[in-house]
């Protein structure tokens, strides 16, 4: 097939873009949105601090202008974030204890019971783990709340969505041989043995010269998937250019194919310039909308 979404269609698979709804008025990114893609992530309006502002006063208009317009064009939304430490809105940031909690599992109750048949998959919990080598949790206002508080969130999830995905989604995780991947391997293992309800785990994969693509990367996919979980790359980019870049990207479309639970592949942004990275060129089409040759090696192997 001719265009990403069409091309991972015929495995079963889906190909996604994270979308900004302020760029809806664009006639370049939406002309490429509506015919590359088949998946869309909210890059920031799901998000805690767009979603409850206030807190018990739910805000979802803009969050609803990318739901409306994926389903318009029968594309599916990947449901991004319900817990999170990072873009809590003010009210909830000093928050501790059993009143986070109790606002935390509120929060993620209300906004999957709006979305209720409209979300493929949700990003239940994002980032809840340590970098380096330690493997521990992430010190946060949410881990403080108590060890179970991811768990806590999923079953919350389920209980107002029993139809999505319910995903633990996180970054640095690819390489197998590292501590923090390790330690979400053993969360998710745990969480299976306990009949904690998740289904999935979302790869971000941020990609740059001092966190390269693993080789090992079809592994630590493979060894995720037998736990019982689906796998997603849920925020593709890669620094550079060029060949080097679209090897690279190749190389993580390759892993993804391998598995035959990896259901699809999203990028965090359409062109270059719409990028969360300051600098750089990052993603598959350049600042006009041209396809570069990341662009092209990907669809050569989809
Ligand atoms: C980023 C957005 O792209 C930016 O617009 C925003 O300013 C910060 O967040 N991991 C995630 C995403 O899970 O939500 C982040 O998105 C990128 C890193």
């Amino acid at each position: 097939a001719s265009t990403l979404g069409a091309s991972a269609a015929q495995t079963g698979r889906y190909f996604g873009t994270a979308v900004a709804a302020s760029r809806l008025g664009d006639a370049t990114y939406v002309g490429i949105l509506n015919r590359e893609f088949n998946m869309v992530t909210p890059e920031n309006e799901m998000k805690i601090d767009a979603t409850e502002p206030s807190q018990g006063r739910f805000s979802y208009s803009n969050a609803d202008r990318i739901v409306n317009h994926a389903r318009s064009q029968g594309m599916r939304v990947r449901g991004h974030t319900l817990a999170w430490h990072s873009q809590q809105p003010e009210w909830m940031r000093y928050m501790e204890g059993s009143s986070l909690r109790q606002a935390m599992l509120n929060h993620v109750t209300q906004v999957a019971s709006y979305y209720r048949g409209k979300i493929y998959a949700w990003d239940v919990v994002n980032e809840a783990f340590e970098d380096g080598s330690s493997g521990a949790r992430r010190n946060s206002n949410l881990q403080r709340t108590g060890n179970d508080w991811i768990e806590a969130a999923f079953r919350a999830a389920r209980a107002a969505d029993s139809n999505a995905k319910l995903c633990y989604n996180d970054y640095n995780i690819d390489n197998w041989s590292h501590a923090k991947t390790q330690a979400v391997y053993r969360m998710v293992q745990d969480f299976k043995s306990r009949g904690v309800p998740i289904d999935c785990v979302g790869f971000q994969a941020h990609f740059n010269s001092g966190n390269p693509v693993p080789s090992n990367y079809h592994t630590t996919l493979q060894n995720f998937a037998n736990l019982g979980v689906d796998v997603q790359i849920t925020e593709l980019d890669i620094e550079g250019s060029g060949s080097s870049q679209a090897q690279q990207y190749q190389g993580v479309t390759q892993a993804c194919l391998a598995v035959s639970r990896c259901n699809g592949i999203t990028v965090w942004g359409i062109r270059d310039s719409d990028s969360w990275r300051a600098s750089g060129t990052p993603l598959l089409f350049d600042n006009y909308g041209n396809k570069k040759a990341a662009y092209t090696s990907v669809l050569n192997v989809l």
